[in-house]
């Protein structure tokens, strides 16, 4: 049954080995730009197929913390951008095993705050974790992902770093949603 957050799916494009080789040696930050040359380039043509265009990549690192710990520097309960939709992101993730993503949705009325990204990119969160209700959650290693909607991760176990493909569509330039972005990968599957 399909469900309207995660799509998780199996490819065998070159992609980074581990979180040591995505930062280079140098130190962890919490967010920061990727350079796409860290992927076989063959992903972005096969992506292209069906004009979907990367327009940014970035990286998100997480120590291991317990999955009580709802808000740290690690991260929040959040969507992302300025607003709640369905924007779409491709993720990767290296290490935490075990990590899940986990969507929320409010039980009333929406109730937000605006915040920046260190990388100043826009996110909101909710007012308070009383608002909102758990909605869905999953594990993966590489899933199209409905970033729109509130969503943290949990990995309590090992440290986790996930690379993120911001996508768009190569025509129109628009932010491409999450239901046509995942009938998109599934044509573009058929042709792996
Ligand atoms: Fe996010």
């Amino acid at each position: 049954m399909n469900n309207n957050f995660c799509f998780p799916f199996d490819h065998n494009f070159k992609i980074p080995n581990s979180i040591a080789e995505i930062y280079a040696g140098k130190p962890y930050p919490v967010h920061t730009s990727v350079d796409k040359q860290l992927f076989d380039r063959k992903i972005f043509d096969w992506l292209r197929l069906e004009n979907i265009e990367v327009s940014w990549c970035e990286t998100h690192y997480k120590p291991a913390l317990p999955t009580s710990i709802k808000i740290s520097k690690y991260g929040t309960i959040h969507a992302d951008g300025g607003e709640i939709d369905n924007k779409t992101k491709i993720n990767f993730v290296f290490g935490g095993n075990g990590s899940q993503m986990v969507w929320y949705k409010f039980k009333g009325d929406l109730n937000v705050q605006t915040h920046s990204t260190s990388l100043q990119t826009p996110y909101v969160r909710p007012q308070s974790i009383t608002d909102i209700e758990e909605v869905y959650r999953c594990s993966f290693k590489t899933a199209l992902c409905n970033v729109g909607q509130l969503h943290s991760v949990e990995n309590p176990n090992e440290e986790r770093a996930c690379i993120q493909f911001i996508l768009r569509d190569s025509i129109t330039q628009e932010r491409i949603e999450f239901v046509d972005a995942r009938a998109r990968i599934e044509r573009l599957l058929l042709l792996l």
